[in-house]
């Protein structure tokens, strides 16, 4: 006989925060976001914790190298579609590693045997008035001088002078070395009166040029998510049917975080996946997605490092209307916040869980952080910005941004849905779709951010730990919903006349 939930399955819409004691110093500018993402023993802390739980959905028209990197400067994480061929992703996460914000790799570069007429006729090209002499004439050749407007003067130096009797040589340039820091540059160059400072490694290979005029612009920002080698983080999704040779190469570009990208995760090919991926690379893998306390511990116990939660709740999901299966997010995410927490009782072991879809209310993140969610996941919101990849139409009189579902055909994700290996979909799980065109990513993200520590303020907590303990959560019945927005009044807009 079928097993029965009569329980109904939930939304967050459907709960409301109820207010603690906030004391004086519950103050907004006193609450830390931090997060774990991937799972740690007791007493020790997880390799990588976000600086806002924020992550970007796996999805083309949401999380490529643009949002990688204007999240991770922000502090949170994009997992970089993986419906794509193996070689455009891998590119895709070797730029976001390669980036620093007001670091640029030399676009002019010359060979000391090149002459006066050569640097001119390059000039004329590409415009820049600096060139990097390099021993190969590459831009991360060894650096050998530099070479800008004031080294020559084209009234008496003859065309024919070599490069190497123009350029200032490294003996004297000022530079800096591999691993300084934006403001650490800044600086050198103020401290020297310089305009551009190179950046070289141990062996005198240049690796980047700081320009003056770049520092205001590229300001570091203090909740950036870096690793060791101050490279922002990267995420990427994969799935459980090319990884052996997708896995290898997201892995070689440096990748730090791979996720697996499927709309039901409790499956025994998900298992295999994670597990061949342990075996083989030292990198961390999230899994999912599950619904349940039985989905959950079944892939800790494969070994996944984080897991996803959520079946159906997404913007642009019909699952639940095209299959009948999934779960009311909101219930979703305080069984498996129970069963994550039983589990590190029992063995000392906390895996983050990562709410994943159905976010569409600012105050619906702060509810599955209360619940007990490390991080968010979300598409929908981070595809109405700039930094989204898909294009910005008019559509009447508003701007709107492209947004279609990984279950679309327009997507063509032959690996997420099972499709009996044929390359097209029997039916769609997702559709095609516009969302209102929002601005910038940091506009928008410094009020939700904003709301969500104010919250956390009316709820006592300082941090998202203290958020989960402290969090006192009611449900909400239909006629409530509607005291909730503005009611009984003759809301004010355009249209009234004569005030
Ligand atoms: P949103 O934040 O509500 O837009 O939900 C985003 C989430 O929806 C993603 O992270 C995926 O888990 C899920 N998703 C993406 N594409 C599809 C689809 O085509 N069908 C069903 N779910 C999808």
């Amino acid at each position: 006989m079928a097993h029965y939930y009569m329980e109904p399955s939930r939304t967050f819409s459907e709960f409301l925060l109820i207010p603690n004691l906030s004391m004086k110093d519950h103050n907004p500018a006193n609450v830390t976001l931090k997060t774990p993402i991937v799972k740690f023993k007791k007493g020790e802390q997880s390799d990588i914790s976000l600086n806002i739980p924020f992550s970007s959905a796996v999805m083309q028209a949401v999380s490529d190298d643009g949002m990688a990197v204007a999240l991770a400067r922000s502090g949170g994480i994009s997992f970089i579609f993986g419906s794509q061929p193996i070689e455009s992703q891998a590119a895709m996460v070797r730029k976001v590693k390669g980036y620093k914000a007001g670091f640029v790799v030399s676009r002019s570069n010359m060979t000391p045997e090149q002459s006066l007429k050569d640097i001119l006729a390059l000039k004329k090209v590409t415009g820049h008035s600096t060139v990097a002499i390099t021993d190969d004439g590459t831009p991360n050749g060894k650096l050998l001088g530099i070479i800008t407007g004031r080294d020559y003067r084209l009234s008496r130096d003859p065309l024919t002078k070599l490069v190497k009797d123009i350029m200032t040589p490294f003996s004297s340039l000022h530079y800096g070395k591999s691993g300084i820091t934006l403001s650490e540059a800044n600086d050198l160059i103020w401290e020297h009166k310089l305009n551009c400072l190179p950046i070289v490694d141990e062996q005198q290979k240049l690796e980047f040029l700081v320009f003056r005029k770049d520092y205001d612009e590229h300001k570091e920002n203090p909740s950036e998510l870096l690793d060791s080698n101050k490279s922002y983080i990267a995420g990427a999704g994969i799935n459980t049917m090319d990884y052996k040779e997708r896995v290898p190469a997201l892995v070689e570009a440096g990748v730090d975080v791979l996720v697996i990208d499927s709309s039901d995760g409790f499956s025994e090919w998900q298992s295999e996946t994670v597990q061949y991926v342990k075996a083989n690379f030292d990198v961390k893998i999230g899994v999912g997605n599950v619904v349940d306390r039985e989905g959950f511990l079944y892939l800790v116990e494969s070994g996944a490092d984080f897991v996803k939660v959520g079946i159906g709740g997404g913007s642009i999901c019909i699952t639940r209307e095209q299959k009948g299966i999934g779960r009311g997010q909101a219930s979703a995410i305080i069984e498996v916040a129970e069963a994550r927490d039983e589990y590190y009782e029992k063995t000392g072991i906390y895996v983050p869980i990562c709410s994943d879809g159905g976010i569409v209310h600012d105050y619906h993140i702060t509810l599955a952080l209360a619940m007990g969610a490390d991080f968010v996941m979300m598409g929908r919101y981070f595809a109405r910005f700039d930094e989204s990849p898909t294009r910005k139409l008019k559509v009447g009189n508003n701007y709107v941004k492209e947004f279609w579902g990984e279950g679309s055909n327009r997507a063509r994700n032959w690996q997420r849905y099972d499709s009996g290996g044929k390359q097209s979909l029997v039916f769609e799980e997702g559709v095609d779709s516009y969302v209102p065109y929002a601005g910038s990513l940091q506009s928008n993200l410094d009020k939700t951010l904003a709301k969500i520590k104010s919250t956390m303020c009316n709820c006592g907590a300082k941090s998202l730990e203290e958020l989960k303990q402290k969090a006192r959560i009611t449900l909400v019945s239909a006629t409530s919903l509607v005291e909730g927005g503005a009611h009984d009044v003759i809301l004010k807009d355009n249209t009234l006349s004569g005030e």
